[in-house]
């Protein structure tokens, strides 16, 4: 017997980027995302002779391969069932390249373990046990917007939806400036940044931000919404760039991304970014400037990869 479950990504328009218990990844600010049609993961579960991990058809023995057989062990001691499984998982989504593709990853693995045990967890349970898996991941079980409440425990800790489908007229263009995998893993990014001077204030502001958020989405206010997903995302790598030592996710060709963006809103073309640990940006905007948007980031830049993407659904079983 093998369960399959598909997840999509998701985008944190107010970021996740401190941990207060690592274990048990809970966070140290609440964080609201939108989840992605374009990028998602399939992964399948069937049993085994030995734990085996395939990513994209190929076979892992690596860290990936160790993360993924901790976790399956985590859950499975968590639900008192056992058994060697085999999980082939492909991803839709750049690996590591500031797509954060263990959102989805860690949502459909943790949903295709609960089908193939045939354990009765509702949705709010599953966001619980794809946080443990990654973070972001507890969110991608909701399509649409959805907000993962810090919380204080494993219990209180999860995601759920504020609209799983919205009207809004709202895209994201995923400019692939760089298809290196990132150096430094968003675990390690985010232990480091907490040495930032500025990282207390951010906290503080993490509520403040967060309901400005549900408001303007609740309100269809794009304005809102970007320029208030620009700032969140600026404020964090800002941390970066001031922890001790800082550090930063940007490459020259982000620097000149963001500049970019900033000419076109001058010209009337209203579009904002946000960036993840990663050196890659992701543009929020609308249906009416997609086109131009796209037409000149390609003038500007060689070889750049564009994927548009809108809202995405939450997780499904598929067989
Ligand atoms: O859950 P992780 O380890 O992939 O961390 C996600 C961190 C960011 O993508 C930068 C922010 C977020 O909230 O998704």
């Amino acid at each position: 017997m093998k369960k399959t479950a598909r997840a999509h990504t998701n985008i944190a328009l107010i970021k996740y980027w401190g941990k207060a218990d690592a274990q048990l990844r809970l966070p140290l600010m609440s964080s609201l995302s939108m989840t992605l049609d374009a990028f998602y993961s399939e992964t399948s579960i069937s049993a085994s002779e030995e734990n085996e991990f395939f990513l994209n058809d190929e076979k892992q023995t690596d860290q990936s391969a160790q993360r993924v057989f901790s976790y399956l062990q985590y859950l499975q001691d968590r639900f008192g069932v056992s058994g060697k499984l085999k999980v082939e998982s492909t991803n839709h989504v750049p690996t590591a390249a500031g797509l954060a593709s263990s959102s989805s990853a860690f949502a459909a693995l943790a949903t295709a373990f609960c089908a193939f045990y045939d354990l009765d967890v509702n949705r709010r349970e599953l966001s619980r046990l794809a946080r443990i898996g990654s973070g972001s991941a507890s969110r991608s079980i909701f399509g649409g917007f959805a907000i993962w409440q810090k919380g204080t425990d494993d219990e209180s800790s999860f995601a759920y939806p504020l609209d799983e489908t919205p009207s809004l007229d709202l895209s994201l263009l995923a400019v692939e400036l760089n298809q290196n995998q990132k150096k430094l893993p968003s675990t390690k990014g985010m232990k480091d940044a907490q040495a930032s001077p500025f990282f207390e204030p951010w906290i503080k502001r993490n509520d403040l931000e967060l309901n400005e958020m549900i408001a303007a989405i609740k309100s269809n206010d794009f304005t809102k919404i970007g320029s208030l997903a620009e700032l969140n995302a600026n404020e964090m790598h800002a941390i970066n760039l001031t922890a001790q030592p800082g550090f930063t996710y940007f490459e020259p060709d982000t620097i000149r991304a963001i500049k970019l963006i900033e000419e076109l809103r001058s010209k009337g073309i209203e579009c904002y970014y946000t960036i993840d640990a990663g050196p890659n940006l992701k543009i929020l905007t609308q249906q009416k400037n997609i086109k131009e948007v796209k037409k000149i980031f390609l003038s500007e830049f060689n070889n750049v990869n564009i994927v548009k993407a809108t809202f995405g659904p939450g997780v499904t079983v598929l067989d």
